[in-house]
């Protein structure tokens, strides 16, 4: 018979073989938890790694005492990965965030893993090159919940995703061994590539302690434009335009509700008209192909008004009008989708999704923003005046079903980049079939045979 972890006692925090573990009420609020929100937390104690040696010293101890563990990095994921809710030991691994090694011939950065995706940027820069996976919460997100989630961003239209950029990552796996995969190389044919297998895997296989990072050469000067959209369906053709004429590192997309919240909180408006769509798109500085396109869109119709940065403070401020999306509507805990199709399907999806949510989200402020050129849409529902909790979130789940439908539909992803965690378990269906979820359990039990490693997560 197999031993399950219930089937032992829980273990004093004294116990545990790290120098630096907290057990006060406010330690295991702040550790466990992520800017979900949505679940109670409740480890039973910290532990804060200082070293490769400590953490594998705490997976081996969680082996032999069947204790389930939760690695947490800078915890602003959105699907509950990172929160603990029964009595796990969360790994918090901000510790451990030194940059490493630079090689400059390599144009690699190695580090360990509580480094913040701001730090490995600026890291970069100071060498005169640059790390292109980049989000708001850069200053808190750290590399190793990066690589956990295969982090997106703004950037993923011309560069990709986190997983792009790994190009070494050292790991504790869930059985407490060491393993070092790929060494920074650029070609390496030697069988299965474990390093994309962690790449993702959202905690569920071991511990990223250390990763190279691959970096590119800084971009030219960036510019940024907004422009204001009549209609929906002008989103895409205005894409095409663009990306015909300027070359594109991120094309965003938001609404007029959107952007109501966001000037709540007491930022500048763009232009004196609204219009029900905006997107926002950066490229390369390119001022008299940027005018041409806004004409040649305005003279077709696709576009009502715009605006153009001239300098980087007029860049930046665009770019926080996105960019505070999220936080300003943080306070309502809105029920979030994070969903993907391919760019051809992003019409089709749009039309869709747009008449599923104006049928059954009657009165509900419903608010679209995201990183649409590459075929990724943010929804986040806010609960109505005066219905409960409850109500809110059995609408929300019977509505993400039908639109997970959708998603099965057109081939597309109940989760783009915020990951499964807790909250996208029951919609992994829409995405995965069951003979892949089965041998995701299979992967879990050869790099974590005691499933202690973030039980729970991502499939039960
Ligand atoms: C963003 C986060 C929510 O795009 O992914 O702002
Ligand atoms: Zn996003």
């Amino acid at each position: 018979m197999t031993t399950t972890l219930s089937s032992f006692p829980p273990q004093p925090a004294s116990s545990i073989p790290v120098r630096d573990v907290r057990t006060s009420p406010a330690d295991l609020l702040h550790y466990g938890r992520d800017w979900t929100h949505s679940f109670e937390p409740a480890p039973s104690a910290i532990a804060l790694p200082e070293s490769v040696g400590e953490v594998q010293a705490l997976v081996r101890w969680a082996n032999q005492t069947r204790t389930p563990l939760v690695p947490s990095g800078g915890r602003t994921g959105l699907s509950g990965g990172a929160v603990a809710t029964h009595g796990e030991v969360v790994v918090s691994m901000e510790r451990m965030r030194s940059i490493l090694s630079f090689d400059a011939a390599d144009r690699a950065l190695t580090v360990q893993a509580g480094v913040t995706t701001q730090a490995v940027q600026e890291a970069a820069a100071a060498h005169g090159l640059f790390y292109p996976v980049d989000f708001a919460s850069r200053g808190s997100a750290q590399i190793g919940g990066n690589i956990a989630t295969n982090a997106g961003g703004i950037k993923v239209l011309r560069y990709g995703m986190t997983r792009h950029w790994v190009s070494g990552l050292k790991v504790v796996t869930g059985a407490g061994e060491l393993l070092e995969f790929n060494r920074g190389l650029a070609k390496n044919a030697t069988g299965y590539d474990f390093r994309h297998l962690f790449i993702g895997s959202e905690g569920t296989l071991g511990i990223v302690v250390e990763a190279t990072l691959q970096l590119t050469g800084q971009p030219p000067a960036q510019q940024v434009m907004v422009l204001g959209l009549p209609a929906l369906d002008a989103v895409m053709a205005v894409f095409e335009q663009l990306r015909q004429r300027l070359t594109l590192s991120a094309f965003e997309f938001f609404t007029d509700r959107t952007l109501h919240h966001v000037l709540a909180t007491g930022a500048q408006r763009l232009f004196e008209t609204s219009t029900p769509y905006y997107v926002l798109a950066e490229f390369d500085e390119n001022e008299e192909a940027a005018l041409a396109a806004f004409t040649a869109m305005t003279d077709s119709g696709l576009l009502s008004d715009g605006v153009l940065s001239t300098t980087q403070a007029q860049a930046q401020s665009l770019w926080r009008l996105r960019e505070s999306i999220t936080e300003s509507i943080a306070a309502y805990k809105p029920y979030k989708n994070d969903i993907a199709v391919r760019v051809s399907t992003v019409p089709a999806f749009l039309r869709q999704a747009d008449a599923l949510f104006a049928s059954q989200y009657p009165g509900f402020d419903v608010i679209w923003f995201g990183h649409i050129g590459d075929g990724n849409l943010h929804i986040s529902v806010l609960r109505p005046k005066g219905m409960g909790d409850a109500e809110f979130l059995a609408t929300c789940g019977q509505v993400t079903s039908q639109l997970g439908s959708l998603l099965t539909q057109l081939g597309g992803s109940v989760s783009a980049e915020h990951g499964i965690g807790l909250l996208k378990k029951p919609f992994l269906g829409c995405t995965r079939n069951a003979s892949e979820i089965a041998l995701m359990r299979q992967v879990k039990r050869v790099f974590d045979p005691n499933g202690i490693m973030n039980p729970g997560k991502v499939f039960d």
